[in-house]
């Protein structure tokens, strides 16, 4: 039975949190760690009923015994973090959700998610005009940097007397989300995936560069992503503006460089995901001193080896998967050029976006078009990371 660690804070909402601990400890093995706050709005002795068992509160619990961690090294926040397959939050406060994007330690929760390596799942629930607060924002948006996932809370009449978003989402909704979750976890267990994300620079003298304004967050999406359904993961990274947590990750900066490490690695692959947004040219003759400034100066650019044409030469039996960034085309045309890719470069599929129209470089959010061998295309929107979902349970 897979373990859920589940946390549970003092917001308005936490009493709903006895149906949902009701309804998952039947199919799920379920510890619950409760912050002191949320004992003042629902008694300890009722999520305990219903639980069946003890819930956790302290780091250091009632009659602490030093000689018991000195013998045995046993630390409850360890165990409950080592223990989890799942850490879910709900309610998650405004408070909770500021400690954990700031890694604050100091009460049994946070101090267990900190500590965890499983996947986390916050679910908040708050006044409008604090979900609304762009403090609060910055820090959801910095868990969501973090890997962690969020259940959006839902609009509606508030308890406190305001209307807007801010309701803890419907129980059956997070429920369902947890078993997502799971039902995700396996999917790539044992298949060795490498994925490509970020920008390629290309110098021009030893201080500067030609590159492109790609973010490499999708990349950098897909590869957190398919870790969390098992696969073993290699990024291979040029300039992004994120950093990827917990996936084995190979800096790059060149064409050629990127074009290397795919060569070392791509014979022992079963997908491969090249979001890298490669240069399209380099620069004829660099200069390896710093070129003089103050007068005109003209450079000489050749194109740069197209690497998703040269992979399937590698690997003929992986699962290939190439990206296309067009500029405001028509969607009958993002289609064709997509399709003209999948065929020269022998691909599987092809992630075709249009950065102009709908979504520009560096955002969170991304609309794809994915062009399978079969010629059936299907439109995926959302967030990098839910877009990385989708695609990667297209593909299997
Ligand atoms: C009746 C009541 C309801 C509250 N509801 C919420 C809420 O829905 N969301 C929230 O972020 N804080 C809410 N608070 C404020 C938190 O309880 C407070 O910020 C507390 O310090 C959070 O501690 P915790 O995160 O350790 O549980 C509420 C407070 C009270 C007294």
């Amino acid at each position: 039975m897979k373990k859920i660690v589940l946390g549970v804070c003092s917001s308005i909402a936490c009493y709903k949190i006895l149906d949902l601990i009701g309804s998952l400890k039947s199919r799920y093995d379920l510890e619950v760690i409760a912050t002191e706050g949320t004992l003042k709005l629902v008694e300890q002795e009722e999520f305990e009923k219903v639980l069946g068992k003890e819930i956790h509160i302290n780091v250091f619990e009632k009659g602490w015994d030093a000689s018991k961690y000195r013998s045995e090294k046993w630390m409850r926040h360890i165990e409950l973090a080592d223990s989890a397959d799942l850490f879910v939050i709900a309610p998650a406060t405004a408070n909770v959700i500021a400690k954990l994007s700031n890694g604050f330690a100091d009460d049994l929760l946070s101090t267990s998610v900190l500590a965890t390596k499983a996947p986390v799942l916050v679910c908040p629930a708050m006044n409008v005009n604090m979900w609304e607060h762009p403090i609060v924002q910055a820090n959801v948006g910095r868990l969501k940097d973090s890997g962690y996932l969020i259940v959006e809370p839902d609009e509606g009449m508030l308890a406190c007397g305001w209307e807007g978003k801010g309701r803890l989402a419907d129980l059956m909704f997070i429920e369902k989300e947890i078993d997502s979750v799971f039902s995700s976890m396996d999917r790539l267990n044992g298949k060795n995936v490498l994925v490509t994300a970020g920008a390629t620079i290309e110098e021009i003298d030893p201080i500067r560069y030609l590159t492109n304004k790609s973010s490499g967050k999708m990349g950098i999406a897909i590869a957190e992503v398919a870790r969390g359904m098992g696969a073993e993961v290699t990024l291979i990274r040029g300039k992004t503006e994120v950093d990827a947590h917990g996936v084995k990750d190979i800096e790059i900066s060149s064409v050629s460089e990127l074009s290397d490490a795919i060569t070392e690695h791509i014979s022992e692959m079963d997908i491969v995901i090249h979001a890298a947004a490669v240069s399209d040219f380099f620069v004829k003759g660099k200069s390896e001193v710093k070129i003089k400034s103050g007068s005109d100066l003209a450079l000489e650019l050749s194109p740069t080896t197209k690497i998703l044409e040269k992979l399937r030469d590698l690997n003929s039996s992986m699962v290939l998967v190439g990206f296309k960034a067009e500029h405001d085309v028509m969607d009958e045309v993002l289609k064709e050029r997509a399709t003209d890719l999948l065929r020269s470069a022998r691909a599987d599929f092809i992630v075709a976006n249009d950065v102009g129209k709908k979504v520009v470089f560096g955002s969170d959010d991304i609309s794809v078009m994915v062009v399978g061998k079969d010629g059936a295309t299907v439109d995926f929107s959302g967030s990098k990371r839910e877009v990385a979902k989708l695609l990667l349970n297209h593909l299997l």
